[in-house]
Order: structure tokens, then sequence, then C-alpha cells
């Protein structure tokens, strides 16, 4: 049986980073989920259409990391029909062997809720600000706003909304360096057996 790793959480909340270091240390494999909207909301023409006919090269596109992006990901995957399209590509990578890790808002609850561990990853919405206006080189004021705009989107569309599953381990990055956020990640899979 693989083992599956759900992380969810708001934007720049320091999922990916946990998740890649995760799936490393496993020797797992692992889904920017996120990407997948980004991608779909990065297509010309009928989101629905996008999402059915989702290719590698599309996940590819160099402009996906853009807070421009990041916006249009988050009205796509608003859409019920968009998600739908994207669930079985999801659950067919959770069952990887000998694991997987994916990340993104609705892991925990949606698409793995049998997963072994779960964890919930959080910061101030100034840190997490802060923290993707450098990685972006962009200034941080309306980094701030761009990230309060989606999550609030993301928390109260109706379809898989962004909350953390009834037995996720709340993870809370905010005074966390990167190393210790990952070396707590760690000792949370080890306990769960991974
Ligand atoms: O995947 P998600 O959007 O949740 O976040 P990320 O891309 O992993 O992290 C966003 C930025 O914060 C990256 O530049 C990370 O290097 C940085 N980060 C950090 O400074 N401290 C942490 N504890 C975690 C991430
Ligand atoms: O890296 P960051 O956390 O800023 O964003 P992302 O994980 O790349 O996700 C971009 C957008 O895709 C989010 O704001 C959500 O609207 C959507 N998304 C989703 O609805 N469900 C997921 N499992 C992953 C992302």
């Amino acid at each position: 049986m693989p083992f599956t790793i759900a992380i969810d959480g708001p934007a720049a909340s320091g999922k990916g980073t946990i998740a890649r270091a995760l799936a490393r240390q496993f020797g797992f494999a692992h889904l920017d989920t996120g990407l997948l909207y980004r991608a779909v909301g990065a297509k010309r023409g009928d989101p629905v259409a996008a999402a059915r006919s989702l290719a590698p090269e599309d996940l590819a596109r160099d402009d996906l990391r853009s807070a421009e992006a990041g916006q249009a990901a988050s009205r796509v995957a608003a859409i019920p029909e968009v998600r739908a399209a994207l669930v079985e590509f999801q659950r067919r990578f959770a069952r990887s062997e000998p694991g997987a890790v994916l990340d993104g808002r609705d892991i925990g609850t949606v698409i793995c809720p049998g997963a072994e561990l779960k964890l919930y990853v959080t910061a101030s919405d100034e840190i997490r600000a802060r923290r993707r206006a450098l990685e972006l080189g962009a200034d941080e004021a309306r980094i701030l706003a761009e990230l309060r705009e989606r999550d609030a989107r993301d928390a109260a569309r109706d379809v898989a909304p962004m909350r953390p599953a009834a037995d996720a381990l709340l993870f809370d990055t905010s005074e966390m360096s990167i190393e210790e956020a990952v070396a707590r990640a760690i000792a949370c899979a080890r306990e769960a057996g991974a």
C-alpha cells in the first residue's frame, strides 16, 4: 500500500517547500496540484475543455508562477467541472509507489481523505506576502493584496473550499526557518509511519 501525504494551506505558506523536502527524504513522488489549476487558467478558451485536455507540456510554461497566473488559477478553480476533470489524475498520482506527496487546497478533504498524513500549513498574511514578494522580486503590498483576495475566494467557494481536514495537523511556519519547518514535517511523517 502506498503512503500518501496530503499538504494543504493558503498561498505561499510553504506547502511546496515542505512537500518537495518530504518527497526527497522518503523517495516519494511529488505533485504540486496548484500547477494544474495555474495551467488551466493560463490556457485560452473554455476552462472546462482546457482541464479535460490538460497535457504535460501545459505544466511546463514558464509564466505559471506569476501573481496573475495565481489569480487566473483561483478563478477557474471555483468551477465544479474544472475540478472534476482533474480528480482522477490526482488520485492516481497519490497511489504512486512507494508513496506520494500532494500539495494544494483540497488534498486532505477531497482528493485523498484517507491520506496517512495530513498537514495544514499556515503563516501570517504579512509573512507569506514578504516571502512571495522576495521570491518573485515583486512589491510586497501588491502581493499581500493579491494573496488575501485569492485566499478569500479559495475559502468561500462552494466546491472543495480551502480548509483543514478534521484530522490534519496544523503547521504554522510564521516563526520557522525552512530548515526547521522541514525537520518538523519529517518528524511528523516518521511518526505517521513513512
Ligand atoms: O507552496 P506554497 O505556495 O505554499 O509556498 P512555497 O512556495 O513553498 O514558499 C513560499 C516562499 O516562502 C518560498 O520562497 C520559500 O522559500 C519561502 N519559505 C520561507 O521563507 N520559510 C519557510 N518556512 C517556508 C517557505
Ligand atoms: O503557490 P500558491 O500557494 O500561491 O498557489 P498554488 O498552490 O499554485 O494554487 C493556485 C490556485 O489554484 C489557488 O489559489 C487555488 O485557487 C487553486 N488550487 C485549488 O483550488 N486546489 C488545489 N488543490 C490547488 C490549487
